[in-house]
């Protein structure tokens, strides 16, 4: 039995501008995974079950986005689709919620493929598959998601470049609270295309400030200073609202983070629903979290950024 798995993900800052060539930061959520378990089968047979679901895929469901990715995966690596093994799929990520569930679970398959045919785990390849799985899923996605997933570390992203790391100072502390609304990216990158086309120079005047908080924010983790950062983050939360995609729900809990002593707050990811972070100290985790859940946050979440 092999079982492999990968993480969930948070846009900290500089999502949709992204698509249009800017930067952005994301970074991976250990704590939350989607997993790939290969077993033997008894028969010359190839299954993936999607246990979240309770659906069976067969090889002959081209349609569906998991097989059409096991086909494309084993024919870039040039190997038969293999035989007598079923795939278990399963999650604790949210879906459709902005934590990257699609992609972590593409992630995931591929590199059970990878592993299966004992290639090297090529992360460049392996990236490309499933970003065409993304392509899938979302029509005109930039890369970042399945970049941070694929390589499970924290990037400064920009579409077409090389993935930069960043060099970290010191600890941060994300509370994540998931509206329990569910969001789709497709729908509000499609939404922001049609603002960018009817209001081009207010659009593109808000992008070049989510580049100028994306650039400022790598430099408050390379020195270090939460609150430097904080403020930058809800500065983002305050430009995705001019471009539609937040909602009274995300505002609310963005609201109720900074109340409750957060450093900074904002959406994260598509918007629309879905989720936001707030970054706080150790001591405002308990707090914060309880603040959001009082307030209509349906999940929350920690995790560390170090
Ligand atoms: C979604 O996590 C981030 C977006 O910028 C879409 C994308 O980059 O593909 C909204």
């Amino acid at each position: 039995m092999l079982i492999v798995s990968a993480p969930a993900k948070i846009i900290l800052c500089g999502e949709h501008a992204v698509v249009y060539g800017f930067p952005a930061i994301a970074m991976p959520v250990f704590g939350l995974r989607a997993r790939a378990t290969v077993r033997p089968l008894d028969r010359v047979d190839f299954r993936i079950r999607l246990l979240d679901t309770g659906e069976t895929l067969v090889l002959t469901d081209t349609d569906h986005p998991f097989i059409s990715l096991v086909h494309r995966a084993t024919r870039a690596v040039d190997r038969p689709v293999p035989t007598g093994i079923e795939i278990d799929v399963s999650s604790d990520i949210p879906i459709a919620s902005g934590l990257g569930s699609g992609a972590a679970v593409a992630s995931a398959l591929v590199k059970s493929l990878f592993q299966h045919y004992r290639l090297e785990s090529d992360l460049t390849r392996i990236n490309a598959l499933v970003y065409e799985a993304e392509q899938a899923f979302h029509g005109t996605p930039s890369g970042i998601d399945n970049t941070v997933i694929v390589y499970e570390s924290p990037v400064y992203f920009v579409k077409g470049r090389d993935i930069e790391p960043i060099s970290l100072k010191g600890k941060y502390h994300f509370v994540i609270a998931n509206t329990g609304i569910p969001a789709s990216t497709k729908e509000t990158v499609a939404k922001v295309r049609v603002l960018y086309e009817q209001a081009p120079k207010v659009t593109g005047e808000t992008f070049e400030n989510i580049h100028s908080l994306v650039d400022q924010s790598r430099k408050a983790l390379t020195v270090g200073d939460n609150e430097w950062l904080g403020s930058l983050l809800t500065q983002n939360h305050e430009q995705l609202q001019k471009l539609s995609v937040s909602t009274k729900q995300l505002d609310l809990l963005v609201a109720v983070a900074l109340q409750a002593g957060a450093y900074g707050a904002k959406l994260s990811g598509g918007g629309g629903g879905g989720n936001m972070i707030a970054l706080v100290s150790q001591d405002k985790i308990e707090s914060v979290k309880s603040a959001l859940l009082r307030s209509g946050a349906k999940r929350v979440y920690t995790t560390i950024l170090e």
